[in-house]
């Protein structure tokens, strides 16, 4: 989705402010609204995307509710590049807001885009659309977004003369029983003319039901001076509503779930049993002829491969999954890899950096942290692998531990290529197995185990050495 510069022609340079300072009292939250997390990331960053698929000039932040949060999850997703942050320190409206932002833009001769910190779903070719309405027939003065509603309550509505032409903005609070009828209702996104924004915001008093500095009396007063007003009516309403409650919020993670999971089924071929019972987030990405069961998260930037299985209960966080692996019922897989032609659970947990690599199967119960599990290796039951290497075609018996932390730091397990690790052994780490060799049921093994060697015991002592090539010839 690259949107062409906007500034490639003879205009003013663009800058962006955005409104994010409220709390969000609707919400009913201790957390600042646009912290609240939709796709799987705050608000403020869906915005901030949009923002910058414009390429501005440079985009301001107005925080005030917790705004080192607010700052960081923007720094998070952008770092500092073109992105600064004025502190607003009362939460006195949306005018008020906008002019914190005096000292940056009132001298800046640019195109200012503003916008709110609440409205997440706004697309940057419909900000271009409105910004180049603005060059087009209102430079020098203002062209705002509106759209028209079923049900515009809690909306500022858009007031038209009887020619049709802007005349102002009222909100719901103040509107009159007429007023209230009106279905056109303001975006809260808007493109000014910085000086024109700044001299008019001066003039703003707040005389209203709120007792706040309204940035909706902005327009009226510029029409007033004869500056030109114009109205961009979008006809998406859904991409430009605000997010006030977690009612709404959820109603745009659904539409923003269904959307994904849709283009999931059209363009990516794949299946979903039952798509109205699966998360996924519109990052995800998965490849055809995979099959996703009920009861699913894709979470994060999660990849999964071709002809894979996803059964229920399973949750796929930052993960990368190849072809053909089948992740069975109630697993978890977080910040992982799993190469071809795996195999995961039921009720398996793969975390921190674990890779699997093709062909290996983990098991019923099983746990894996910080692990290298290597080709065809499997660890089928009730396991704790933590800080583990493992080599190739390796057998982990059931009930094995790598006893990785000594209640003072974590150390390492190396288990070599071919090994048979007995049931409910217990690796004391820092600990090596050799390659081709074998541990006994319930050893507990303290010391390095060489290669082609068989341990049992607790603590674990040498019982043999195994002639590794004799014992593949007697097993065939
Ligand atoms: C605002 C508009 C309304 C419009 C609606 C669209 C005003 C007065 N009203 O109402 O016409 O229909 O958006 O969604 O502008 N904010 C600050 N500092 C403040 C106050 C607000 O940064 O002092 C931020 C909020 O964090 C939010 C945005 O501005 O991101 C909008 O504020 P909000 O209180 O949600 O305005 P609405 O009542 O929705
Ligand atoms: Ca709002």
């Amino acid at each position: 989705m690259q949107t062409p510069p906007i500034n490639a022609t003879d205009n003013s340079p663009l800058d962006v402010l955005i409104m994010a300072a409220g709390l969000g009292t609707r919400m009913r939250s201790a957390r600042a609204k646009v912290l609240h997390q939709l796709g799987g990331r705050p608000l403020i960053t869906h915005v901030c995307r949009a923002a910058r698929d414009l390429h501005p000039r440079h985009i301001y932040v107005v925080v005030g509710h917790q705004a080192e949060d607010v700052a960081a999850a923007v720094q998070a997703e952008f770092g500092d590049a073109n992105v600064s942050f004025i502190k607003q320190a009362e939460q006195r409206g949306t005018g008020d807001a906008v002019m914190t932002a005096r000292d940056a833009l009132a001298q800046a001769g640019s195109t200012v885009l503003v916008l709110s910190g609440d409205v997440p779903l706004v697309r940057s070719e419909t900000l271009a659309k409105l910004v180049r309405q603005y060059h087009a027939e209102n430079e020098g003065g203002c062209t705002l977004l509106s759209v028209r509603l079923e049900n515009p309550a809690g909306y500022g509505r858009v007031i038209r003369d009887s020619d049709g032409r802007f005349v102002k903005i009222v909100e719901q609070k103040d509107a009159s029983a007429d007023e209230l009828q009106v279905r056109e209702i303001n975006a809260g996104l808007y493109c000014f003319q910085a000086q024109a924004l700044f001299n008019a915001l001066d003039r703003v008093q707040p005389v209203n039901e709120q007792g706040e500095y309204y940035l909706t009396d902005v327009p009226e007063l510029l029409s007033g001076e004869g500056k030109p007003v114009g109205v961009y009516l979008h006809p998406d309403a859904r991409e430009v509503s605000g997010i006030n409650t977690r009612a709404d919020l959820a109603e745009f993670e659904n539409m923003l779930r269904r959307g994904a999971i849709r283009k999931l089924m059209l363009d990516g071929g794949v299946t979903f049993i039952d798509p109205s019972h699966v998360y996924v987030s519109a990052d995800a990405q998965v490849g055809r002829d995979t099959v996703i069961y009920p009861d699913v998260s894709l979470e994060g930037n999660s990849v999964i491969g071709e002809g894979c299985e996803i059964r229920s209960g399973s949750r796929i966080t930052n993960s990368r999954i190849g072809h053909r692996v089948v992740i069975k019922d109630h697993c978890v897989l977080v910040d992982s890899d799993v190469a071809d032609d795996c195999a995961v659970g039921p009720f398996a947990h793969l975390r921190m950096n674990t890779k699997m690599e093709a062909g290996a199967v983990v098991g019923n119960f099983v746990e894996v942290k910080k692990s290298r599990i290597g080709r065809g290796t499997k660890s089928m039951h009730l396991t704790y692998l933590g800080d583990a290497t493992i080599g190739e075609k390796t057998n982990i018996g059931a009930g094995t531990v790598t006893c990785n932390y000594d209640g003072k730091a974590k150390h390492q397990t190396i288990i070599g290529d071919n090994v048979r690790i007995g049931s409910d052994t217990m690796l004391i780490a820092p600990v090596t197995v050799g390659d081709n060799s074998v541990t006994g049921a319930g050893s507990v093994v303290t010391e390095d185990v060489p290669p082609d060697t068989l341990v049992v015991g607790v603590p674990a002592v040498v019982k043999k050495r195994l002639d590794s090539k004799q014992e593949k010839e007697h097993k065939g």
